[in-house]
């Protein structure tokens, strides 16, 4: 077997973008479409264990067309960032947390587990080598996506043997194109995310797939994000197609769906639960239904409610429709716990708070 912590091997980019176009580029990122010049990657096969750990030049992966990704949709990702702290350093959030979330997904996904080590120290390599890629636009960061996915060239259905694990970089700005003050939302009533039992506690590319044809009717209808409600009664809400959300109350405590293998645990969830309970807040885990929504929405009860994601960060939500009608929530603006809410985080990501709870991952 390879050993459990291997050194990266560094193949720099013989061709790296050149310097004006990537300041060009770093201007004005948008989310998710510039890459930087290098990719790190770890091979695995049942006989090798991992193996293999580069860092090399970004560039497209060769796979044979009976690669079981392909076929049978094996495959996880993760999704944090780097930020640049008020001393220049680059630090990420909670990375040990993402390797965390990328194990239980790779065992939900019947794949091996990574090393937690090799996935923190694949990402620290990257973001060394890569620097200089970090964006001029306000507000940027960089985006880290890890991923593993099934290269085994077999039809039959089974786990595969073989993996690759990739980690890319994106530049990036702010997720919503739009740059709105508040989001609106569709709420799926036909389409569900996951049911008990299901992937839907995993970040794994198929619960994605299955969420677009919902997030296309939300765009369809003018709005930025989609609703799922459970699969079972149709009635509580779960998450959004890529964010958890929070409710905020005219009695000054927060509810947010509860965790239970139907959802994602969001570690910006995790994160503003414990930073709003820091402040005195309440904070329930409970099952909100559409129909209360709606009703405390109306009648003054709720007064906010926000959509958080490594990528969202904290986006107030200003509006809610369905086929049933639309409501708004508050004045249809940014409300002041999550703006107060929000900005505690930043700090805490930007260095410009102190660190209470250790979650600012300093990168050398
Ligand atoms: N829910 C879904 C479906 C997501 O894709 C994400 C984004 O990663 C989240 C919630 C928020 O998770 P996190 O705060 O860990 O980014
Ligand atoms: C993230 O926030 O990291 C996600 O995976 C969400 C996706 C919509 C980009």
């Amino acid at each position: 077997m390879a050993s459990a912590t291997p050194s990266f091997a560094l193949e720099r980019s013989a061709q790296p973008v050149a310097v004006a176009e990537r300041a060009k580029l770093l201007a004005d990122p948008g989310f998710g479409r510039v890459f930087t010049d290098h990719m790190a990657v770890v091979r695995y096969s049942d006989a090798k264990g991992w193996h293999d750990a580069k860092i090399t030049a970004r560039k497209p992966i060769s796979l044979d067309p009976a690669a079981a990704v392909l076929h049978y949709a094996q495959e996880i990702f993760e999704g944090l960032k780097a930020y640049r702290l008020a001393d220049g350093t680059l630090a990420m959030f909670r990375p040990d947390a993402n390797a965390r979330r990328f194990n239980a997904s790779a065992e939900r996904l019947a794949m091996p587990k990574l090393p937690e080590e090799t996935f923190l120290e694949s990402i620290r390599q990257l973001v060394r080598v890569d620097r200089d890629w970090f964006p001029t636009v306000e507000g940027g960061s960089l985006y880290i996506r890890p991923f593993m996915f099934a290269s085994e060239a077999f039809l039959g259905v089974k786990p595969s043997s073989e993996y690759l694990y990739l980690v890319i970089i994106s530049p990036v700005g702010g997720y919503f194109k739009s740059g709105a003050p508040a989001v609106s939302l569709w709420i799926s009533q036909h389409y569900t995310r996951a049911a008990p039992g299901g992937t839907g506690a995993a970040k794994c590319g198929g619960n994605y797939a299955s969420s677009l044809v919902a997030q296309a009717e939300a765009s369809k209808h003018g709005c930025d994000q989609v609703v799922f409600l459970d699969a079972a009664e149709h009635r509580w809400v779960e998450e959004l197609g890529g964010m958890n959300v929070f409710f905020v109350f005219k009695d000054g405590s927060l509810q947010t769906p509860p965790l239970g293998g139907t959802i994602l645990p969001g570690i910006t969830r995790n994160s503003l639960m414990t930073l709003a309970r820091d402040e005195g807040l309440t904070v329930r885990e409970e099952p909100y239904s559409i129909d209360q929504w709606r009703a405390d929405a109306a009648s003054g009860k709720l007064t906010e409610a926000f959509a958080c994601g490594t990528a969202a960060v904290v986006t107030p939500i200003g509006t809610v429709k369905s086929p049933d009608g639309e409501f708004k929530i508050g004045a249809g603006g940014p409300g002041q716990t999550t703006s107060r809410i929000k900005q505690k985080l930043v700090d805490i990501q930007r260095g410009a708070a102190p660190d209470p709870h250790g979650w600012v991952s300093r990168i050398d």
